[in-house]
């Protein structure tokens, strides 16, 4: 089980670093094994040294150079970073990014040999146009994704449910994580409101090896007592 934290544009710096040092010490003193993530904004980046991965919400595709207002790998470098969450539905619609754009970032950071947390998930209007519609939306997300790379790990996020308080049905979950691994025997997380009271549920489903948490893990405790339910 994998259980992941992202930040988003949430906590300080020196709030983050407080983050990392309570979730760290609870790993350790709980001697829990199970993999856990945390995904700091850009800025909160830095050598953390923690038995918690560490990872970037995002990085151009580039050593460095002229990309005004984005980092490279030489900053990841700079922090020992080597995971990152590429395809990210607020990076696909707020920020625009293309299935060009995300594939272009996807191989370049393969390349480099990075563990990859891809997001997918659909919104709500495909969500209600069906299923087949659905799947034609997020099939092209995979477009052009290598889905067997070892370090690849996917996270389907129903954009509706970010943020919303909304999940799908356990059932909902279940069916469309059983597509999902029909495409990729990489471990796929679930990720859309999961919070303290329904994320050991959910990691029980079928075909769910974690999870991916945005609000409900801004509270450390709550992250921790998520991370004990792996
Ligand atoms: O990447 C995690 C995220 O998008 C889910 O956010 O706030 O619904 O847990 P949230």
């Amino acid at each position: 089980m994998i259980v992941a934290a992202n930040l988003k544009t949430n906590l300080t710096r020196k709030q983050t670093k407080e983050y990392i040092e309570t979730l760290d010490d609870f790993v350790k003193t709980n001697h829990i094994n199970q993999e856990s993530f945390v995904f700091p904004a850009t800025s909160s980046l830095d050598s953390y040294d923690t038995d918690v991965t560490i990872g970037a919400q995002n990085a151009y595709p580039v050593q460095n150079g002229a990309f005004t207002g984005e980092i490279g790998v030489e900053h990841l470098d700079e922090f020992g970073l080597k995971t990152i969450l590429i395809g990210h539905s607020e990076r696909r619609h707020i920020l625009g990014e293309t299935q060009d754009v995300i594939l272009q970032k996807f191989n370049y950071f393969k390349e480099l040999g990075y563990t990859i947390v891809y997001c997918v998930g659909e919104p709500l209007e495909k969500r209600e146009a069906g299923v087949a519609e659905m799947m034609d939306y997020i099939n092209a997300q995979y477009r052009g994704i290598d889905t067997s790379y070892e370090r690849l790990i996917i996270a389907y996020e129903p954009v509706w449910a970010i943020g919303t308080g909304l999940t799908p049905t356990n059932e909902d979950i279940i069916a469309i994580h059983r597509e999902l691994k029909k495409k990729s025997p990489a471990p796929l997380l679930y990720g859309g409101s999961v919070k303290v009271n329904n994320a050991k549920e959910i990691m029980a489903l079928q075909n769910v090896d974690g999870v991916l948490v945005g609000s409900a893990a801004l509270k450390v405790e709550d992250f921790c007592q998520m991370v004990t339910f792996a």
